[in-house]
């Protein structure tokens, strides 16, 4: 990715990560930082490992170790194509299953035991089996924030990245969208479809143009809310606020943007805007600030995932020295649910 996971000292490394980080990372913990680094890079080359790290990673971590840097989708394509012996995943656990369903061939690591996500333990592959049930023959659309058993019952995946063109390609009156009910009021909105909600959706009432959506939340990302947006819009009128999609609908549509975290990355660095207020994880303020020293991220954030914060650099540097923590999946649950993913990647 950047000339910092090339470094050939810990000098070199150290130096870079001052240049890009400038006093994001305090300065007494940024050398011991490098030196996990460098280890990390050098151990890297010798077993043959790809490091993929979401772009919710601290700043240390996302700028020093990943080979590719992105959004679930980005990321689930480099993992589906990678030939190295070893993809270590620095994101959570549905990301690293996604990789390993994709990817079976390759070991597939990742750097704390449970790293998980609000939305992908909101929903039980039961769950997906009783809304078939009573709906069969509804397309059943699922967010990749799920673990592989739900993936197994469901027709197609999505992200965040393509959700709406997925949902507009279906040829169906009816879509069964889990588990996050904003990502589907925000795609309802998008669509022109009705949401009806699962207590609803279990007494029958869904018709022509209607989305069946589960109540499961984003932790995070609910948090935000229209007021926030005001007080900042009140104080720096020339701020322009994005938004990702796992917030409530209302807070989108008092954004003037909203998509993936890679797209928000993208238009930050597009735009001729100065100041930005991004609503989504903190840590991708600070990301996206290192790379773009001209423009003001507004430090306002005070949301982290606590899921992704798992990740460190130590534990990273421990997962690459001892391989684990290995995904292993049930081989029948793995197949079924790479037909959703299959068909995810090549419907988008
Ligand atoms: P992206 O696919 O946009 O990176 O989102 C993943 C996620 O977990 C957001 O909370
Ligand atoms: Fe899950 Fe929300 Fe964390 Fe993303 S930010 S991993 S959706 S809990």
């Amino acid at each position: 990715m950047t000339s910092i996971q090339q470094a050939g000292s810990v000098q070199e490394t150290y130096r870079l990560m001052k240049e890009r980080l400038r006093d994001m990372v305090p300065e007494a913990e940024l050398y011991a930082k490098a030196e996990i680094a460098f280890e990390i890079n050098r151990i890297k080359k010798e077993k043959n490992a790809v490091i993929l790290g979401h772009n919710y990673m601290e700043a240390a971590l996302y700028h020093s170790i990943p080979d590719y840097v992105g959004d679930s989708l980005g990321l689930s394509r480099i993992a589906a194509e990678s030939q190295a012996d070893r993809i270590v995943f620095c994101g959570v656990r549905f990301m690293a299953e996604t990789a390993k369903i994709l990817n079976p061939n390759r070991m597939v690591l990742l750097p704390a035991r449970v790293a998980g996500c609000s939305l992908a333990s909101s929903i039980t592959a039961d769950d997906v089996r009783r809304l078939k049930a009573k709906y069969p023959g509804v397309p059943v659309v699922t967010y990749i924030n799920t673990y592989a058993d739900v993936k197994a019952e469901t027709d197609i995946c999505c992200t965040s990245a393509n959700a709406v063109h997925i949902v507009n390609q279906l040829n169906s009156d009816v879509v069964i969208c889990l588990p996050d009910e904003f990502l589907a009021k925000n795609v309802a909105r998008e669509t022109g479809k009705k949401v009806i909600m699962p207590s609803d959706a279990f007494s029958g009432n869904a018709g022509k143009d209607s989305m069946i959506v589960w109540d499961g939340k984003c932790e995070v990302h609910e948090q935000f809310t229209v007021a926030d947006i005001e007080s900042v819009r009140r104080q720096f009128p020339d701020t322009v606020v994005m938004a990702h999609p796992e917030c409530p609908p209302e807070v989108v549509e008092a954004s003037d943007y909203s998509g993936s975290t890679t797209a928000m990355v993208d238009f930050v660095s597009a735009s001729k805007a100065k100041r930005f207020l991004l609503l989504t994880e903190c840590s991708m303020s600070d990301n996206i600030q290192a790379e773009n020293p001209d423009k003001e991220m507004l430090g306002l954030c005070s949301v982290r995932c606590p899921h992704m914060n798992e990740i460190t650099l130590e534990d990273t540097l421990i997962c690459l020295r001892e391989d684990k923590y290995q995904i292993e999946l049930d081989e029948e649950i793995r197949i079924k649910a790479k037909r959703s993913l299959d068909r995810m990647l090549e419907m988008s």
